[in-house]
């Protein structure tokens, strides 16, 4: 129970990471606010957590709507009293050449992957400011794509990497202003999820596309969601109390070639 007590948000926790994040939070002592576009799969997760024993609440909530994200906060605060934890997980990725890529779509991944995660960081720290004593953990999730380049990714690696820079100049923010909050990024490798499938699927074979993956990573194959749950787990619990601007890679070795 390495997160008794505490209250967090996962965003985008209707599938994927997010959803195996939220259960793993939840199975360790934390009170889950599930938030997603996609209510049924959201209502899901948060009923799982709630029939194995935990707490748990649902919310819609598209990360690049500020008047949504003061909305899931304040809900947080009126069923639990406190926010400790935000996972920024939400994310979206597509790519191709650069001179096809439109200014619509550039946009509109900037704003769920970036200002998704500036509008969450902002609403989180005014929310935790307000515990007492004071204090709380974000949890940025960037990428391997936010550490190194890929030809076709030029939105995604911009918008990953935005991810990460972001989160150190907060950490810094905070930890100057002595508001016991700490703010990390989290770089997975590629993990099987619906959007890696998906991103396979628009691209050719989905069965060849995964051994592609697979061999792009040093220890011979894709992570799947727990191994990035306990990443969370970590950087959002009392253990790591003394990391703040760090960026961790979970990737099976791959930025280490
Ligand atoms: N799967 C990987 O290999 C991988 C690797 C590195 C980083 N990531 C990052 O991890 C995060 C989760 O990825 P995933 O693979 O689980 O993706 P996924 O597509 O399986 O799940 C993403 C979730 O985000 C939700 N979402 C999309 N737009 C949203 C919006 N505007 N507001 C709220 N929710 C929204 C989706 O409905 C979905 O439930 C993303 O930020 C992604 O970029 C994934």
């Amino acid at each position: 129970m390495r997160m008794n007590g505490k209250v967090a948000i996962v965003t985008g926790a209707a599938l994927g990471l997010g959803a195996a994040m939220a259960r793993m939070l939840a199975r360790e002592g934390a009170k889950v606010v599930v938030t997603d576009i996609k209510d049924a799969e959201g209502e899901g997760v948060a009923q799982a957590i709630t029939e194995a024993g935990g707490e748990a609440l649902y919310r819609t909530h598209d990360v690049a709507d500020e008047a949504a994200w003061e909305a899931v906060v304040a809900a947080t605060l009126d069923r639990f009293g406190r926010l400790d934890v935000l996972v920024n997980n939400a994310g979206v990725g597509w790519g191709g050449p650069p001179e096809d890529e439109t200014l619509k779509r550039w946009r509109q991944l900037m704003a769920i992957n970036l200002d998704g995660v500036f509008l969450g960081t902002k609403h989180a720290i005014r929310a935790m400011k307000r515990n007492d004593p004071p204090g709380g953990a974000i949890v940025n999730i960037s990428s391997i794509e936010g550490l190194v380049g890929d030809p076709n990714l030029g939105a995604y690696n911009a918008s990953k990497g935005g991810v990460r820079l972001y989160t150190k100049s907060v950490a810094l923010y905070c930890a100057k202003a002595g508001l016991n909050i700490r703010v990390n990024s989290l770089h997975p490798g590629y993990i099987w999820t619906p959007m890696v499938e998906s991103y396979l699927a628009e691209h050719g074979d989905v069965a060849e596309g995964r051994r592609a993956l697979d061999a792009m990573h040093p220890v011979g194959h894709v992570g799947e969601p727990d191994d990035i749950a306990y990443g969370v787990v970590y950087l959002a619990s009392d253990e790591a109390k003394f990391v703040t601007g760090a960026e961790l890679v979970i990737d099976g070795g791959y930025t280490a070639q």
